[in-house]
């Protein structure tokens, strides 16, 4: 065993490089140099048993080291009681928590879940595309040819104007629908929801950018009444048994014959009202039998395949649910707005 002078020397600086962070870690020096036990207590009983000759000096040592571990410990001891009493307020756990407050689901994501779920139920899987989408899959493919007028039907957010090659922000999500058809073999029965974008001046009526949600049925032998059906189906369960739907001729170039369709308005049942214009009807999609341009173009053999096709404003739907007539409250996120949905579990 070392001479206790050596010790001392070791201990010593042990106390003087003590930096405690903490209450716990004062403890821990208590409990090593200063109880009963401690390392203070040992030294004074072995300097018992030292020579005479020794006492001396060492006494003298070792009650300097006392001093110096006992006046450390008092340092120690302020710090951190100021500490404790300082931290105490924000530590009382008696205190309820601050809480959070719940978010609601957005209407947009309510309604375009609720289309979602109706056409799972009929065998429909989603399929996703992207936003920004090259002239072949907005346009071309789908049997839009260059310079004709239908494509100022919609106006675009070009990003790169380059000829026959533009890219731009998709102008609706029928662009989903080639990329399926390219990426797959028939039967095909999905939907496809999505944000799209057009260059309009926004209103109450019109955005700059909106949702749709796209559907796209193929197989051998689909009719014009399987989509009439399935249509009709929809809408039964979106706004209620007993909501009537009609068909009117219309023109879109990927669909040959096309309609839109309108159902019976779900706010004055048919009696007339601001809503439809007092005509009792609303206009709710676009729809038809897929061209067989746009098959061929896919990659479809058109001589075998034939199907349906359809495109609804998710946004459209959503007014025609909760009544909404300002197109632009759906992008404000104003909280009074949002917070009416809470209760909305879909
Ligand atoms: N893409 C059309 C639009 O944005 C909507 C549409 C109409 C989609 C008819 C279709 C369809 O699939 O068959 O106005």
């Amino acid at each position: 065993m070392s001479s206790i002078q050596e010790r001392i020397d070791q201990y010593w600086e042990e106390v003087k490089n003590w930096t405690p962070s903490s209450a716990e870690e004062v403890e821990i020096y208590r409990l090593k140099f200063l109880v009963s036990k401690g390392i203070l207590k040992n030294l004074f009983e072995e300097f018992k048993n030292v020579s005479v000759e020794e006492k001396r000096a060492l006494g003298k040592v070792l009650n300097e080291f006392k001093q110096a571990t006992e006046g450390r410990f008092n340092e120690f001891k302020d710090q951190f009681s100021e500490e404790q009493s300082k931290a105490k307020p924000s530590q009382d756990l008696t205190l309820p928590g601050p809480g959070f407050e719940f978010g609601a689901r957005h209407p947009l994501s309510l309604v375009r879940k609720e289309i979602v779920e109706i056409f799972k139920k009929l065998g429909f899987v989603v399929a996703e595309g992207p936003e920004i989408e090259d002239d072949w899959h907005n346009f071309s493919a789908l049997n839009f040819p260059e310079e004709h007028p239908a494509r100022d039907m919609q106006d675009t957010f070009f990003i790169r104007k380059q000829a026959g090659n533009d890219i731009a922000l998709r102008t609706h999500t029928s662009s989903v629908q080639v990329r399926m058809m390219e990426n797959g073999k028939p039967p095909f029965r999905a939907i496809m929801p999505g944000r799209v974008y057009r260059n309009e001046a926004i209103s109450a009526r019109a955005h700059c950018f909106f949702h749709q949600v796209e559907g796209l049925y193929i197989d051998e032998g689909v009719s014009f009444a399987d989509l009439k059906q399935t249509l009709f189906h929809f809408v039964q369960e979106m706004y209620g048994e007993g909501t009537k739907v009609r068909f009117r001729p219309s023109y879109f170039p990927f669909t040959e014959p096309s309609a839109e369709m309108d159902i019976s308005c779900t706010i004055c049942k048919g009696a007339g009202c601001n809503m439809c214009k007092y005509t009792g009807w609303v206009e709710i999609l676009g729809c038809g039998m897929v061209d067989p341009n746009v098959l061929e173009n896919s990659g479809i053999d058109a001589a075998k395949y034939t199907g349906f096709a359809f495109g609804m404003g998710i946004e459209r739907i959503t007014n025609l649910k909760y009544e909404i007539k300002d197109l632009r409250l759906f992008s404000e996120n104003d909280i009074r707005f949002l917070k009416q949905f809470e209760s909305e579990t879909i």
